[in-house]
């Protein structure tokens, strides 16, 4: 049995199986429409979500399979004083797999070892958030036809941003890499990224407050939102929260083929205006969320159709 806690976790020739499956069935949708008759996915969500809950669900429905779940942990026995340990031991009993967003960091962890099915992190606290990385790389993968050789550009909140986070990791080891990081003092990447992933690969990377100054440089723009379910206090949140503002202005400092994606939710920090840009592919995005779940539901329940 395997779960998904990092996208360390697949190396990248199993990566690259999991994303040619992903094209698969995004080119034929039917022939996985009964895939996983009879199966069925918990989503377990102690914190809010949209995308990534939706998307498992309807990975799962596109599938064949069913789906139960909660999505707030007040409408759960943990508001009762259950323990993740307790309640993953009791779900193994009703589902084949299960996707888990906690706020607190490795609580999926404890939940894959007290897990008789498959568990996925579905985000925890400020650490992983794989799937959305398996996304990213798929949207990458996709729409430029590689993962190297690319100058990328992550801006907003690096501190807390667990999609910058996994995103790094997975990213330092295709060829040619190289990052610029986009961000106010205060929200700058954590030291044991910068050093222990980073350094430690001899990944190029620099370090810049200014968006405007490095737009021409970028293949691919990562834009992130500041988080305020992560600050401590509201006034550092509110002096922090429309740091950068991505606009038509500034997009026409960027090349012809920059690609701006953006894990979404968004509030501010990208206007309305570049929606319509054709470089702006952050609904895209969304979309191969679901083929990246689909592929990786098969994958962890060891389905094959093909
Ligand atoms: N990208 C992402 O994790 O979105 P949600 O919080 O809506 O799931």
């Amino acid at each position: 049995m395997r779960h998904l806690m990092s996208p360390l976790d697949f190396n990248t020739e199993e990566l690259e199986q999991l994303f040619q499956l992903a094209n698969r069935i995004e080119a034929n949708p039917e022939a996985y429409s009964h895939a996983c008759d009879g199966k069925k996915l918990a989503t377990c969500f102690y914190e809010p979500s949209t995308r990534t809950r939706l998307s498992f669900e309807a990975a799962m429905l596109n599938l064949g399979g069913s789906v139960l779940g909660f999505a707030d942990q007040a409408n759960s026995s943990a508001a009762k004083g259950e323990s993740v340990a307790d309640t993953i031991r009791v779900i193994s009993c009703y589902a084949d797999i299960c996707a888990m967003r906690h706020p607190k960091e490795g609580a999926p962890m404890v939940a894959s070892m007290n897990s008789q099915i498959p568990v996925i992190n579905a985000g925890d606290g400020g650490h992983q958030h794989p799937t959305q990385t398996l996304t990213d790389l798929l949207t990458i993968r996709s729409l430029k036809g590689t993962l190297g050789g690319l100058v990328i550009g992550l801006c907003g909140d690096l501190k807390f941003g667990r999609t910058v986070h996994s995103l790094i990791n997975a990213l330092v080891r295709y060829p040619d890499i190289s990052f610029i990081l986009i961000s106010p003092e205060e929200l700058r990447l954590p030291d044991y990224i910068r050093e222990d992933v980073l350094k430690a690969n001899h990944v190029p990377y620099k370090e810049v407050v200014r968006l405007e100054d490095v737009m021409s440089e970028l293949d691919l723009l990562y834009m992130t939102r500041v988080q305020k379910e992560r600050f401590f206090n509201e006034e550092d949140y509110v002096r922090m929260k429309d740091f950068y503002i991505l606009d038509k202005k500034k997009m026409t400092l960027a090349g012809p083929d920059m690609l701006v994606l953006h894990p979404l939710p968004r509030v501010n920090e990208i206007a309305v205006e570049v929606d319509s840009d054709p470089r702006a592919v952050y609904f895209k995005q969304a979309q191969y969320g679901v083929y990246a779940r689909m592929a990786l539901i098969l994958t962890l329940l060891n389905i094959s159709v093909d």
